[in-house]
């Protein structure tokens, strides 16, 4: 059990559990992406290990961007998505595959579909490690998905509740009152 903040977490997620799933993703990757360049675009803060660990075992040409955007304020989403840090770079023309560490209520991800349709991209997939589809909302098709959970709020391994818990290497959730 660990503690951050005022709450309590439970293990829920093995390193090797995750491990897997991120090397199926890349096998998927590899094979779709064979002899493009796609631009790899990280939706920061949660997904920078994520990010990190699915590039390492891409094996052609790729280059690495980052946006960062937050709605979540303590362990809930407030529908509220702002866009922290814009794209620096032209994605016309290119193959994008979004990066997130958690697709929940999916908000995030219609504001990047906003962002992204007005770039002109040839085409864009979303890639993440973790699903809530209990929680999902919209429309907007996954194509990558690591793992699916249920609607409990989790931490580690990039993710946080309220600033802590991204470096822990492990998953584990909100321990049940
Ligand atoms: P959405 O916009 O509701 O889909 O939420 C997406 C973002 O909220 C993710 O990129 C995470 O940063 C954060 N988030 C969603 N669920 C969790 C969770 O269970 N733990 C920590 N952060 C979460
Ligand atoms: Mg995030």
């Amino acid at each position: 059990m660990i503690q951050l903040h005022d709450l309590q977490f439970e293990p829920y997620l093995s390193e090797k559990e995750i491990n897997e799933a991120i090397d199926k993703l890349a096998e998927q990757l590899n094979r779709d992406y064979e002899g493009d360049t796609p631009v790899f675009l990280g939706v920061l803060n949660g997904a920078f290990m994520f990010a990190s660990e699915i590039i390492k075992r891409f094996k052609g040409d790729c280059e690495v961007s980052f946006v960062k955007l937050g709605s979540y304020e303590g362990t809930r989403s407030t529908g509220d998505v702002k866009t922290l840090l814009g794209l620096n770079q032209s994605l016309k023309g290119r193959r994008v595959v979004l990066i997130e560490d958690i697709v929940d209520t999916g908000n995030t991800l219609e504001e990047i579909n906003e962002i992204l349709k007005k770039e002109g991209v040839a085409d864009y997939k979303v890639l993440t490690l973790f699903f809530k589809p209990e929680a999902y909302k919209k429309s907007i098709k996954i194509d990558y998905k690591g793992m699916e959970i249920p609607n409990k709020f989790i931490v580690g391994y990039g993710l946080d509740y309220d600033g802590l818990g991204r470096n822990l290497t492990e998953v584990y959730k909100r321990k049940e009152q």
